[in-house]
């Protein structure tokens, strides 16, 4: 079969592509050297950002997991633990780095849906003993990625926040998709994040910018965490060439995510319907789709293999499980064909 030229990217939202009119932006960018604090159109996206998630400044980051890091390293001492998700990106997917930068051990807490609760937190918790190394920082992330986008409510947030603030204990928010979580939720990404001491935001993944995240924090942390980008290799120089589609990304590309969590939920209904394949298309809240193809006979590799031949991309996550996600790159139409694609592949 010949390979189609158009594909269907359904493998993450990190493959959109810059939009014209951020194309325009960074080759108009106004810029200077952001090692010395001289770039404004950085310092425009920074002072932005930090507003729109109601904190006090922010930090640009070439990746999310370098705003993670940073954040792991702020808010904690070699040899403590830090609480996560059993399934989340900071312990799975950043190649140890909390171990690596900061000394700390991930204490990782396995939950049905992907949303850890002050009661199962507490449990684990720890305070220095003879024993045992201290908790030092509990992260969030929201939405959850690997439990298939699934939101954490505001409420939930503030009571860890509350009762970890109790504890002296600081809460690092990964909000690498905070804004389709305030899109399903219906609220601002200020009032999700408000009690979280970090909040980390990708510009590059649904909201379409080619590279780069944010930090967002205390002016004093943030001054702190500047230090830890450049010792990480993040000092950027003339970044604001980034900054600029950022900025773009930042102010337009939030108030569209609803379509593509409307088409999160097309696939998901389809899905539904084809054999061999579960999903629960209640339970998809946001753009990530999880479902297992283990009824299908085959494994989610093959399936893969099969769905490329049709030109459609999605991964295996495990060979049980399948992940999409959907992207202002991928429209309805795109999403109808990528149903039709996985009927075609799971036959024999
Ligand atoms: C939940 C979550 N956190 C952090 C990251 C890391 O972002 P980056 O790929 O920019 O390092 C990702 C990337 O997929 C993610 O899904």
């Amino acid at each position: 079969m010949n390979q189609p030229t158009q594909w269907i990217d359904l493998r993450s939202d990190t493959v959109t592509r810059p939009t014209p009119e951020m194309r325009r932006a960074m080759a108009e960018a106004e810029v200077g050297d952001d090692v010395y604090g001289e770039d404004p159109t950085v310092n425009r996206l920074e002072a932005r950002a930090a507003e729109i998630l109601g904190k006090e400044a922010g930090l640009f980051v070439p990746t999310g997991s370098m705003g993670n890091t940073i954040a792991v390293k702020l808010h904690t001492t070699h040899g403590q633990e830090v609480i996560c998700e059993a399934r989340s990106h900071v312990m799975n997917y950043e190649l140890a780095m909390m171990a690596w930068f900061s000394g700390c051990l991930a204490r990782p807490i396995p939950t049905p849906d992907g949303i850890l609760r002050w009661t199962d937190i507490r449990k684990e918790y720890r305070p220095l003993h003879a024993h045992f190394a201290p908790t030092g920082l509990i992260e969030l992330e929201n939405t959850h990625n690997i439990a298939g986008g699934v939101v954490t409510p505001k409420e939930v947030i503030d009571e860890i926040c509350d009762e970890a603030h109790n504890l002296g204990l600081k809460v690092h928010l990964d909000g690498a998709r905070i804004f389709n979580a305030a899109t399903y939720l219906g609220i601002s990404a200020a009032e999700l994040c408000a009690k979280a001491d970090t909040v980390m935001f990708c510009l590059s993944k649904g909201l379409g910018a080619p590279v780069g995240s944010l930090l967002v924090g205390t002016r004093e942390d943030m001054a702190r965490a500047r230090l830890y980008r450049k010792r990480l290799g993040g000092g950027m120089r003339q970044a604001g060439v980034l900054a600029a589609p950022g900025l773009i990304a930042l102010e337009r590309m939030p108030q569209r995510l609803a379509e593509d969590h409307a088409n999160a939920r097309l696939l998901a209904e389809g899905l539904a319907r084809v054999r061999g394949i579960s999903i629960d298309p209640a339970k998809v809240q946001t753009n990530i789709l999880v479902f297992d193809v283990s009824a299908t006979g085959l494994e989610s590799f093959e399936i893969s293999r099969r769905l490329k031949e049709r030109g459609v991309l999605a991964n295996g996550i495990s060979p049980s499980l399948m992940r999409m996600v959907t992207h202002f790159d991928v429209d309805r139409a795109g999403c109808e064909r990528a149903l039709e694609a996985m009927e075609q592949a799971v036959r024999y």
